[in-house]
């Protein structure tokens, strides 16, 4: 969408994956507090999201939305003018349905959904000093006709405002998987791709409740020609340092998510975040390829069902490689700077985890213990080229 925002791939952190509905103003304060003393927010994790049951499940006599008093006494207003004071910027979640995934699904009271109020309840985001909205669709029906022109209520909604405002949309909560069936580019800054993410490396789903994240890997992987400035898919939040998998496994997610182009949308209590999931998170190679301004997602090299090979071309003529083992035991990856769009015949790799770099003359190489992934910028050589041999694999085909 080009409504001057997300023009690469927004970070910040939201509350859903580690509080769900458990949400009240002090919390989010002390997050945002935790966001800037970790120094997670000069790295760039801005956007600070509240998601689901933020709201009192009555609108006023005016039919405003309003804050619930007794969780969010001070008001959303408020909030927004804390987090902007700390250099952060508001995030907050609705439905464009009758009612939100909590009122659907967990008897939160009430239908504040946004259905027949979307010019009312983009005026009052705008005038809350609102800069994202998670907008969910949260029900088991609705053709892709019917989501496309509701969500494009909001986003005529929001570009009427006068703010800027970026537009994440969900149309896969309990729904039909529609994501990977569309480019949701003319509607929205970012689409969630898949159903909703868990602390877990693979769920065996293909596209169901609950995605691991291999398996959402697997449907995001085929959609990179629809990533670009302004316009991304959205894997959904991360499970980093949440406790369901191990450190390679964190690992590993956070470098996909960052060549996926994927928002860095931290899940985790980053009030006491051990040094390993801190180390992660501020990775800073991982993130500058992330946001990278070209604002391409990796596409794949090669697949064999175990060694799974991306590559993302970066502004500069850089190329990072992805070495994705996604078998069980250490297994050696290789492929080649040629394979992955370089020209040349003498290249740099960049280790973004050591941050040591090594010289090739174009064999990319290297051991790779079970789910871990190793990623390389490979820099020097000549023009680069979109990388060729892109063997997409369908998203049904699922894990191998
Ligand atoms: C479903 C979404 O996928 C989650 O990220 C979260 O926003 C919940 N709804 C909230 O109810």
């Amino acid at each position: 969408l080009d409504n001057g925002v997300a023009r690469t791939p927004p970070m910040g952190w939201n509350s859903w994956n580690t509080f769900g509905c458990n949400i009240n103003e002090t919390l989010i304060r002390q997050m945002a507090d935790a966001i800037v003393s970790s120094g997670m927010r000069d790295l760039g994790y801005q956007y600070v999201v509240v998601d689901d049951c933020w709201f009192n499940p009555n609108r006023d006599s005016a039919g405003n939305l309003q804050g619930d008093p007794s969780r969010f006494p001070s008001g959303m207003k408020s909030l927004g003018d804390y987090l902007h004071a700390r250099g952060l910027k508001f995030g907050i979640y609705q439905g464009p349905l009758d009612k939100t995934c909590a009122q659907y699904f967990n008897s939160y009271p009430g239908a504040t959904g946004s259905l027949g109020h979307e010019a009312q309840d983009a005026r009052q985001f705008a005038a809350w000093g609102v800069d994202y909205l998670k907008y969910d669709w949260c029900s088991p029906s609705g053709s892709i006709s019917e989501q496309v022109t509701t969500f494009a209520k909001m986003r005529d909604a929001l570009a009427a405002t006068g703010r800027p405002i970026v537009y994440s949309i969900n149309p896969n909560s309990i729904h039909a998987k529609t994501g990977p069936q569309r480019n949701w580019g003319d509607v929205a800054n970012l689409w969630r791709t898949t159903e909703d993410i868990t602390n877990a490396w693979d769920t065996g789903q293909s596209n169901g409740y609950p995605m691991g994240i291999q398996n959402i890997v697997n449907v995001t992987v085929p959609l990179a020609s629809y990533a670009a400035p302004g316009r991304f898919n959205d894997p959904d939040m991360l499970e980093v340092g949440r406790g369901g998998m191990n450190d390679t496994e964190m690992r590993s997610h956070f470098a996909l998510w960052a060549m996926l182009a994927s928002p860095l949308i931290a899940g985790n209590d980053i009030r006491s975040q051990n040094a390993a999931t801190a180390t992660i998170l501020k990775n800073q190679q991982l993130i500058a390829i992330n946001q990278d301004t070209l604002g391409l997602q990796a596409t794949q090299v090669s697949n064999d069902g175990t060694r799974r090979v991306l590559a993302k071309r970066l502004a500069n003529g850089d190329v990072a490689v992805a070495l994705f083992n996604q078998g069980g035991s250490t297994t050696t990856i290789s492929t080649t700077a040629a394979a992955a769009g370089k020209s040349g015949s003498s290249f740099t790799l960049r280790d973004a985890w050591t941050n040591t770099t090594s010289t090739t003359t174009g064999a990319i190489s290297a051991t790779v213990p079970a789910h871990g992934t190793v990623v390389y910028r490979v820099s020097g050589g000549g023009t680069t080229t979109p990388p060729t041999g892109s063997t997409f694999v369908s998203a049904a085909s699922g894990r191998c």
